[in-house]
């Protein structure tokens, strides 16, 4: 009985040894920028540049002082990478990495596609509902007739 018992708890085990299985099953989860440049060079160095994304959360520090905590935490779901999910923004001190919006905010959580290097384990046919996630109608009008932000929200 009790070596029938250990079996059975060793059989999952056991069929998670068979590797990509494992992977596909483990829930994708956030890594950084940093990870991603170490195969994609050329997209980080011109992300880093160029990219007002990359300096998002400084768009947040610059309004904070009138917010209230709550408020805070809706700026974090546009201005920062997987706020709320596995691996992303808790807070800017404990994943620094992750204050600023990154690659992850558009190709999605990338830990699969690190692990396995295939192509078909991260986002890549981005179509402009992924960008209207964020950049949406509202926010769109507040930036085409409100150019200056009115009490923390714009
Ligand atoms: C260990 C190496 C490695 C890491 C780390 C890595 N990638 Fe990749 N990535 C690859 C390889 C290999 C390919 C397929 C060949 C290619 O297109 O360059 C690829 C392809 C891609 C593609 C194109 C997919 C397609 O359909 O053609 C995207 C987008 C991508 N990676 C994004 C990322 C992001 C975002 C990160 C960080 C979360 C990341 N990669 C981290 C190796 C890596
Ligand atoms: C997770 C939220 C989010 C998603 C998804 C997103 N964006 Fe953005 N984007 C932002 C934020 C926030 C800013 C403003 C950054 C700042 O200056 O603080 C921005 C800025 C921009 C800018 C202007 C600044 C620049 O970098 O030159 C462009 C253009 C842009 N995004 C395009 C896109 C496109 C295209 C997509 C879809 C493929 C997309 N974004 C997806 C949040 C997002
Ligand atoms: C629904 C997503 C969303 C939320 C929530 C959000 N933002 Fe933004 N924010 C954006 C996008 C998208 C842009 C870029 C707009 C553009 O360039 O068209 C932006 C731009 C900005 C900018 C202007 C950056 C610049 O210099 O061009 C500031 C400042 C800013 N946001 C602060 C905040 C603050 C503070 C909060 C929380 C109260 C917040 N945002 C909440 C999506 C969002
Ligand atoms: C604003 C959204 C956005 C962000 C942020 C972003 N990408 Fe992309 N990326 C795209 C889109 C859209 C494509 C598809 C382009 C196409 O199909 O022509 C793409 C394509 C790619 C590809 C495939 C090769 C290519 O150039 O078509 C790689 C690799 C890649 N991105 C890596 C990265 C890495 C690494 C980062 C962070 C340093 C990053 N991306 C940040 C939107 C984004």
């Amino acid at each position: 009985m009790l070596k029938r018992l250990l079996l059975a708890a060793a059989m999952p085990v056991l069929v998670c040894w068979g590797g990509a299985a494992h992977a596909q099953d483990a829930p994708k989860s956030y890594v950084g920028n940093e990870t991603c440049a170490q195969c994609h060079e050329a997209e980080y160095r011109r992300f880093t540049e160029y990219s007002k994304k990359h300096h998002s959360f400084q768009s947040i520090e610059k309004l904070q002082d009138g917010l209230t905590p709550q408020e805070l935490q809706q700026c974090y779901a546009c201005h920062t990478t997987g706020f709320g999910q596995p691996g992303g923004f808790v807070d800017p001190v404990s994943t620094p990495a992750m204050k600023d919006l990154g690659c992850e905010s558009c190709h999605g959580p990338g830990s699969l596609h690190v692990e396995t290097e295939d192509p078909e384990h991260i986002q890549r046919d981005l179509t402009i509902q992924d960008c209207r996630r964020c950049h949406n109608e509202e926010r769109v009008r507040a930036f085409n007739f409100q150019p200056l932000i009115r009490s923390g929200a714009h």
